[in-house]
């Protein structure tokens, strides 16, 4: 894939600025904005629910890549679709019935997407692919930004990414959690396609700036492999 997405996830920004800061993303060039609903309860943070979407969304047309941490994830699917989220992404560990919550995301008419955990193997999400627009890889345990990415994930990319060839769906792997210029690489040579990004889009000067070095880590995404993880 040529265009690696970039996905700046807003748990980094400033709270107090959420307006200002999705401006500034999106001039900087990200693709879409990742928006993480933690509920206290799934993971042990609290974030934010559909009304924070609501009030972002008059903002851009930039798609919005909503990540929802709670449990049970079900009845607040159509609250979220209703704020304007473009892709409602779930856990599999978050409601009893993965296949029927994905036929619900799409019966609203939004993007789904399944998160896998660091523990969750890849066959949680084989047989679904067919109801599926986007797989996350949890680089880190979710519920914090900032954290340090798990190598033992690559593997994992990479058996989504033959799984995901060999079914012939378009399905948009995605990884969240520590990514930073010295990580890209090795999550794109793995074989994702978005990048979802926190601290190092949020915590640095320079928006574009990080942004760019992001989407650049492409090119040279092998010999990184080779140098950060030997
Ligand atoms: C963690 C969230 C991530 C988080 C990533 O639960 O899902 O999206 O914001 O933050 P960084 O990029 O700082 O690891
Ligand atoms: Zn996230």
């Amino acid at each position: 894939m040529d265009h690696i997405l970039i996905a700046p996830s807003l748990l980094a920004a400033n709270f107090a600025k959420l307006g200002e800061e999705f401006a500034a993303v999106e001039r900087a060039g990200a693709d879409w904005l990742h928006l993480d609903v933690m509920d206290g309860h799934f993971v042990p943070n609290i974030t934010f629910g559909p009304l924070i979407v609501k009030a972002l969304r008059p903002l851009s047309n930039m798609p919005l890549d909503v990540h929802l941490m709670i449990a049970p994830a079900d009845p607040y699917l159509a609250a979220f679709a209703e704020a304007g989220a473009d892709h409602i992404s779930v856990h599999p560990e978050a409601g009893p019935h993965l296949h029927r919550t994905l036929q619900a995301i799409r019966g609203l008419g939004k993007k789904a997407g399944v998160v896998l955990n660091p523990a969750t193997p890849v066959e949680a999400v084989a047989h679904v692919l067919d109801l599926t627009d986007l797989i996350m890889v949890m680089t880190v345990n979710p519920g914090f930004g900032g954290q340090a990415f798990i190598a033992s994930q690559l593997a994992k990319i990479a058996a989504l990414r033959r799984m995901i060839d060999s079914s012939g769906q378009n399905i948009i792997l995605q990884v969240d959690g520590g990514i930073t210029d010295k990580t890209a690489g090795a999550v794109l040579a793995a074989g994702a396609t978005c990048l979802i990004a926190g601290t190092a889009v949020f915590g640095a000067p320079d928006y574009a700036e990080a942004i760019k070095t992001l989407r650049a880590a492409a090119p040279r995404k092998t010999a990184a492999l080779a140098e950060s993880f030997g």
